[in-house]
């Protein structure tokens, strides 16, 4: 590489996401609007962003490929100069934007059948055999959308990317696109990250031989390949060594495969306590807490705040509310059980039958328990972020039990927030309880019963104690920020 290319290696980042930093939504009168989007990778690259943006600190320039997700998404990248919406004038943080037009078809089958029912299925252990899975002749022809969305994203990075400049590439959406960019463009260097777990290989293998090895050597086409904790590291490891027969070196975290070597490192993810604290001090987080502490009293809180997600197993943590109310009835009118679900994939059946399931349970514990003057279930399922840092601040009791999750960030916004400091109780199968179950209290989350008592030793923690494991906690979840994380990334392909 010439001294002008190792200068522009340095002066650009590449980032590929499947959901992008910004997205659409149509008016009635046909305009588009943009809404920048929050979550971890958002706020990873903002700061990186804004330095590179003109007049900025002199960061490098990032260009971040994403899809469009949406009918508004896709005309704002039809409408877009290129596909670039910075280049259309859209404010998208400092960042290069360029939104990929993918065929609807296409992206609803790369999406929904095979990275949202097949891949997050399989990392989270989801399926309920003997109904699920099932790969036919239509899983094949999803499996091809899937390539063929990848590849848009390895051809748009091929074509934007400058000499030798480092690509974070993102997800199980994008688990191919490693392989298919370093084929294109051998003189780049590439990283891929997972958010989600990782399959033990005896779970894995239920994936079709060859997706099951396609997936393993997209990713492999990285030089370096990142998870949220050593747990799902290791499982990628085992995955290599079982499926591929690659060469496997757990001490060093390393793997050789065709000849390539990718390196396998974890890289932990928190918050970012300053930006989170001084978010919930602004005036809607703090109307909603007054409206919340209308309606709950002086009562003890236990609060739980998921996407309506199979994996976040918010039935289970339910029966384990109303188990806590059957042994436990002191508790009657003097607890209240906030639940916040967020809506979630809703095109695909097992999101909305899961969401109508939560809203079952959750009538029964009403009707059950509930009084004229005490309501011990409020159950909301419309999106509301304010409300969300509202309920944190009032927490007693943090419950978060996934039945397997990549990290889970609500147990580390939770503690950062709670005025009183709450006390977690957490599965000790999320990503999170490697860097918090110390000072949680964890859980099996398959155990309803045990979860049930868990909640009333959290309820009857003295105050003190709650609060100095919490001052932990939020010491622990501010340890690594969004920005650490992603700087984290980029460093380990030096
Ligand atoms: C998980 C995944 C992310 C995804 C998010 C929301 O955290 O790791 O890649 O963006 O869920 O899911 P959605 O399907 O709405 O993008």
């Amino acid at each position: 590489m010439s001294d002008s290319e190792v200068g522009a290696a340095d002066r650009q980042v590449l980032v590929a996401s499947n959901r992008g930093p910004v997205s659409f939504s149509l008016s009635g009168d046909g305009a588009l609007s943009m809404r920048r989007g929050g979550g971890g990778l958002v706020s990873g690259l903002a700061g990186v962003a804004a330095a590179g943006r003109p007049g900025g600190m002199g960061g490098p320039e990032v260009v971040w490929v994403c899809a469009a997700l949406s009918d508004a998404d896709r005309m704002a990248a039809r409408q877009a100069p290129d596909g670039r919406l910075d280049k259309a004038g859209y404010d998208t943080g400092g960042a290069s934007v360029r939104m990929l037009d993918i065929p609807a078809a296409t992206f609803q089958r790369a999406y929904n059948s095979v990275a949202n029912s097949t891949l997050w299925f399989v990392h989270h252990l989801l399926y309920d055999t003997p109904n699920t899975p099932h790969f036919d002749a239509r899983s094949r022809r999803d499996w091809q959308s899937y390539e063929a969305y990848n590849a848009a994203f390895a051809d748009a990075l091929a074509r934007d990317a400058a000499p030798g400049a480092k690509t974070a590439i993102q997800d199980y959406h994008l688990s191919l696109a490693p392989r298919m960019l370093r084929d294109r463009r051998p003189d780049l260097k590439i990283v891929h990250f997972s958010h989600t777990p990782w399959a033990p290989p005896e779970y894995y293998r239920l994936l079709p031989d060859d997706i099951g090895a396609q997936v393993l050597e997209g990713i492999l086409g990285a030089d370096h390949a990142g998870f949220l904790t050593a747990r799902w590291a290791d499982a990628f490891l085992d995955c290599c060594e079982a499926v591929l027969g690659a060469r496997v070196d757990r001490a060093a975290r390393t793997v050789v495969h065709d000849g390539h070597v990718t390196r396998v490192g974890v890289h932990g993810l928190g918050v970012d306590g300053a930006e989170l604290t001084a978010r919930a001090q602004e005036p809607d987080v703090v109307a909603r807490a007054r409206a919340l502490r209308e309606q709950v009293g002086d009562r003890q809180l236990i609060v739980r705040i998921d996407r309506t997600e199979l994996s976040k197993n918010i039935v289970r943590g339910l029966a384990a509310y109303r188990e806590l109310l059957v042994n436990h009835p002191e508790w009657h009118g003097r607890v209240v059980h906030l639940a916040f679900a967020y809506p979630s994939r809703h095109d695909l059946p097992e999101y909305r039958e899961y969401t109508a399931a939560v809203q079952r349970m959750a009538a029964q514990i009403t009707d059950e328990f509930g009084t004229p003057e005490w309501e011990p279930l409020i159950l909301q399922v419309n999106d509301d972020y304010p409300r969300s840092l509202a309920a944190y601040g009032m927490a007693d009791v943090l419950l978060v039990n996934p039945i397997r999750d990549g990290m889970n960030l609500v147990a580390k916004e939770g503690p950062v927030l709670s005025e009183r400091g709450c006390a977690l109780v957490l599965s000790r199968e999320a990503g999170a309880a490697a860097e918090l179950g110390e000072d949680a209290l964890t859980v099996n989350p398959y155990d309803v019963s045990q979860t049930a008592e868990t909640l009333h030793q959290a309820l009857l923690m003295p105050a003190a104690e709650r609060a100095e494991r919490c001052a932990r906690l939020t010491a622990a979840a501010t340890a690594l920020p969004p920005q650490r994380w992603f700087a984290d990334q980029l460093a380990a392909l030096d």
